[in-house]
């Protein structure tokens, strides 16, 4: 069986999905492996490395006409749509449930799609599949850099002939893998770091990586399903955001990483807050996308400055600016999850299993994943819900 690694053409994408330490264990398991040329570059791994681990060089024509399975980090574009062929395999972060339609049209295709993002979560054995993770975890690290570099002042306490700096107060909103990592990274920084999430669980891991948790007087519990947060109620994320305006205005750095599957993420700093806020404050929104984020002043892709000084990042894509080390990560899930389906050098899909039923979205001409399948049904289009 022959496994493609495709060269990402989104923009500003410079992640590659397999790295060449990764093609030893494939070659092991009778796999060949052939990779579209300049696939690494941009993750500084030139062709070269990957030649010399066995891999075979070829142009995107050759890759989609000679490929069984196509590894790859986002959804194949409408051009890349026409080079696949009937029974190839495509294998990435395909985002079903944010575009449905683009899995009928490989079903239609009989292209059999697997979603490294639609993985069980908390299985155990699918822990080292979770590029959710992985990646969450490479942007929760580089959204505290991309502050730290545009904050004017130190993160940590110094102490200098020429004065005292005082250690920067970070607050960081939601706390689940990207926000415990921007905890982790502020604390190395040496600033001071408060957190807060709806969910009460999350109370030890924030405390347990040095910062200090913060409980509203509204005290919400919003616990969803799966180990996520739910939606909250329009009376609820109201109380949230009045409470939570105050204690934003006491802090030089808010990292927000705040999301509820399925749905817009909700609003945690509104336009009041940013004016409480000093000079020369910093926002990193990590949720944000075209559908909106934590922040209600920001503007997707864009640092926007506003009147009273401060300046609001919406990076669109942080692990792509770390492409090397994101790379790693998501080639050993990647791997992971094929490896997963390979027996005796062959892709074979068990619909027994629980991480095959969650992760192929079409096989055999047919959507089959439960939950892309739902949001297909007439009364549920129209994307994500407020
Ligand atoms: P996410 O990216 O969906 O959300 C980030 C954080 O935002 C979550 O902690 C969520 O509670 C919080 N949030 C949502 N609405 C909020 C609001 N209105 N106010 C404040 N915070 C809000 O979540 P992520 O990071 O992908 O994973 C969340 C959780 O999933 C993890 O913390 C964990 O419990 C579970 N998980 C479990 C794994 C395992 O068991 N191996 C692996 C990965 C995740």
């Amino acid at each position: 069986m022959r496994v493609g690694v495709a060269k990402e053409t989104a923009a500003g994408e410079r992640r590659v999905a397999l790295v060449p330490d990764a093609i030893e264990k494939l070659r092991a398991a009778d796999l060949d492996v052939l990779v579209e040329r300049g696939a690494g570059a941009e993750a500084s791994f030139p062709d070269i490395d990957y030649a010399e681990a066995g891999a075979k060089i070829v142009t995107a024509a050759n890759l989609y006409a000679h490929s069984d399975v196509i590894l790859r980090i986002h959804r194949p574009t409408p051009a890349e749509v026409k080079l696949l062929h009937p029974d190839q395999v495509v294998i990435g972060m395909l985002a079903p449930l944010l575009d449905p339609a683009a899995m009928t049209e490989l079903a239609r295709l009989k292209v059999t799609a697997i979603s490294l993002d639609a993985i069980p979560r908390t299985l155990t054995r699918s822990q080292g599949m979770d590029a959710l993770s992985s990646q969450a975890n490479v942007a929760g690290y580089k959204a505290v850099l991309v502050a730290a570099e545009a904050f004017g002042r130190y993160f940590p306490l110094l102490t200098t002939p020429a004065g005292t700096a005082k250690p920067a107060n970070v607050l960081v909103l939601g706390v689940g893998v990207a926000g415990l990592q921007a905890i982790a990274t502020a604390r190395r920084l040496g600033a001071q770091v408060k957190a807060y999430d709806v969910r009460a669980e999350t109370r030890e891991q924030a405390e347990s990586l040095g910062a200090q948790f913060i409980t509203l007087q509204s005290a919400i519990d919003g616990a969803g399903q799966g180990g996520y947060a739910r939606a909250l109620t329009a009376a609820e994320q109201s109380a949230q955001q009045d409470e939570l305006n105050d204690i934003i205005a006491s802090h030089d750095v808010v990292i927000t990483t705040a999301q509820v599957p399925g749905r817009r993420p909700p609003v945690l700093v509104t336009a009041t807050a940013v004016e409480g806020m000093k000079a020369g404050s910093i926002i990193v929104d990590m949720a944000a996308s075209e559908l909106g984020g934590n922040c209600e002043l920001s503007q997707p892709g864009k640092v926007t400055k506003t009147s009273n000084g401060v300046s609001i990042h919406a990076p669109l894509n942080l692990p792509a600016s770390m492409p090397t080390g994101a790379s790693v990560f998501y080639s050993r899930n990647i791997s992971n999850l094929l490896f997963s389906f390979v027996k005796g050098g062959e892709l074979r899909i068990d619909f027994e299993d629980e991480v095959a039923t969650a992760t192929v979205i079409t096989f055999g001409g047919k959507v089959v994943q439960e939950a892309t399948k739902k949001l297909l049904q007439p009364a549920s289009r129209g994307g994500a819900k407020a």
